[in-house]
């Protein structure tokens, strides 16, 4: 239990007054952006004191947030969501400093956990008991959750394109779901109207203080992770570190706007000493952003039909919430990229298949932008890049996974089976490994992987588990790797270059040479930088692949090719 003051500042005139949720106006010129200010000075002083003694959640941040007491009685848990480490893709894109923020261990699944947790904490304290919110899932499903606990009621708008999982999930909580056949920004509108029209609370994205304000923990959890990750590069004596980005899928633009309001708040008070850069990541079939950013506009140009199957990301109209994001990248760095719905598709089956981390193609569509700034050489290999994972996917939808994502098993019953005390115990089921036979019963093509260094040996491996049925054989070294390809030839070879002892080049040359290995195709797999002659003199004998320049799924094309080449 504590009190401290809160204040709101006018974006438009500058008027500052007492803070309270239900005012959604400035009262001297009426503009609706508003923006929550604290004493910094207290808080700076009481985070360095008392912040490691504080449970790792998003109510540690108190000094800072709109709320009167912390936690709250609605509390579930929000916020203190872990910061991983890439342990592939870091490999794959060749960028070392690679951090996933993992917004999917949010009690409700995304990263709007934090906005409805502090909305309802704050209404909750202001004895309000209906609200009304206009979401593409997300948002509803969260509010819904924390409104159950307030004893708020909750009126829903979602669009009809909102996927009937869900809607669902939004209903057990009890909500009023209004499904609005019509786009996401229509929907909002409606919803808009529907609240003023009994005077309810709603939601207003980035002109609601609670909102933006929660967002910002984000930024104060991410900057105290990355310096308990490092604690030996602390900059410049400050007890904090910020990334060089932050990367988003964005709809409305809330996450950001928060995010870069916490950034601002931890340099105003001297806790870091750089400001990040934005990487904003729209679906192509809904980038506003993109398009004005593209043509140097402060407005974006509102699509009035977005053309994406990722319903969560279909804010088609950003309004004012698009030129903030201007500002800020025009002032601190970062850009807007849009990726299409193939390539978040792609990303979201490489992150799973790859880091272990399930998502919803909102939340894939921000690894496809960290894909493609990668690779346009915007994001740079020494720099610290956080992603958020902002959402777990529902049950996913059956298009995305394609064919033959299962195995069948079926078990034949006879009817003449044998009474139970008839089978010996321990012994097998006849008709069981029957059955279990109908999944094994190719022999697989054998790949040898060749490299000394294990985590890339775990990369190609995974790969190859992940992508295909094959029996995959190690070697550490060169020697070992000819010793196991004369005894019993793979199919195929995976070859390091840079190895102690016997080099890839020594390898390929001695495999080349024998009878019984000459045939194998290899596939030589180099962080190298090769000279021409070396290249040559490569091709003549392998494919090459350089590390760092492919993906999983890349990798695995050639691979199947090489082999239907041998077959
Ligand atoms: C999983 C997920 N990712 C990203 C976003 C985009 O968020 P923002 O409001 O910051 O644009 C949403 C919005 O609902 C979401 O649910
Ligand atoms: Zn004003």
């Amino acid at each position: 239990m504590r009190i401290h003051r809160v204040q709101s500042r006018c974006m438009d005139c500058g008027h500052t007054f007492e803070f309270h949720p239900l005012t959604a106006r400035c009262p001297r010129c009426g503009s609706e952006w508003l923006q929550a200010e604290y004493d910094y000075d207290l808080a700076r002083d009481r985070w360095l004191r008392q912040l490691a003694d504080r449970p790792f959640n998003l109510w540690r941040y108190h000094e800072l947030l709109p709320v009167q007491h912390a936690p709250p009685p609605i509390d579930l848990g929000v916020g203190g969501t872990p910061l991983l480490s890439s342990v592939h893709l870091t490999q794959m894109l060749k960028l070392p400093h690679l951090y996933i923020k993992d917004e999917r261990q949010s009690p409700t699944s995304s990263f709007k956990d934090r906005q409805a947790a502090v909305t309802i904490a704050a209404l909750q304290e202001s004895g309000l008991t209906e609200m009304v919110v206009a979401s593409t899932g997300n948002v509803a499903i969260a509010y819904s959750a924390y409104a159950a606990r307030a004893g708020i009621k909750l009126w829903a708008f979602l669009t009809s394109l909102v996927p009937q999982e869900k809607m669902r999930e939004v209903a057990i909580y009890g909500t009023q779901v209004v499904k609005v056949t019509a786009s996401y920004d229509e929907a909002k509108q409606i919803a808009a109207e529907f609240a003023r029209q009994r005077g309810l609370y709603i939601d207003r994205g980035a002109r609601s203080i609670p909102t933006v304000e929660s967002m910002k923990t984000l930024a104060f959890e991410i900057s105290e992770q990355l310096t308990r990750q490092h604690p030996e590069s602390r900059y410049g004596g400050l007890p904090w570190r910020a990334p060089d980005w932050y990367l988003q899928a964005v709809s409305g633009g809330l996450g950001p706007i928060g995010v870069a309001k916490g950034f601002r708040e931890l340099y105003r008070m001297g806790l870091i000493d750089r400001m990040p850069k934005l990487g904003i990541v729209q679906a192509e079939g809904c980038s506003p952003m993109v398009q004005a950013w593209q043509k140097g506009q402060a407005q974006a140009d509102p699509i009035p039909r977005p053309r994406t199957h990722i319903t969560t990301l279909a804010t088609g109209n950003p309004g004012r919430s698009y030129t903030l994001l201007y500002e800020y990248v025009r002032e601190h760095g970062g850009t807007f990229v849009a990726v299409s719905d193939e390539e978040a598709f792609r990303a979201m089956h490489t992150l799973a298949k790859m880091e272990g981390l399930s998502m919803e193609p909102a939340a894939a569509v921000a690894f496809a932008g960290l894909i493609k700034l990668v690779r346009e050489g915007v994001i740079q290999p020494h720099e610290t890049v956080v992603v958020n994972c902002s959402g777990h996917t529902m049950p996913i939808e059956s298009h995305i996974l394609g064919e033959r994502w299962a195995r069948h098993v079926v078990v034949a019953r006879r009817q003449e089976q044998a009474p139970a005390e008839t089978t010996p115990l321990g012994a097998p089921q006849e008709g069981l490994l029957a059955a279990l036979s109908t999944i094994a019963t190719e022999r697989y093509p054998r790949i040898l992987i060749v490299d000394d260094h294990e985590p890339a040996r775990i990369l190609l491996r995974r790969i190859l588990q992940s992508l295909g049925d094959y029996t995959i054989l190690e070697a550490e070294d060169g020697y070992q790797a000819l010793e196991m390809a004369q005894q019993d030839p793979p199919d195929l070879i995976i070859l390091d270059l840079m190895m102690p002892g016997l080099d890839g080049f020594s390898v390929l040359d001695s495999l080349k040479s024998h009878p019984a290995t000459a045939h194998i195709p290899v596939i030589v797999v180099t962080a190298k930088t090769l000279t021409t002659e070396e290249q040559r003199r490569l091709r003549r004998m392998a494919r090459l692949m350089y590390k760092g320049e492919f993906l999983s799924d890349e990798f695995f094309e050639e691979i199947r090719g090489l082999l239907e080449q041998t077959r």
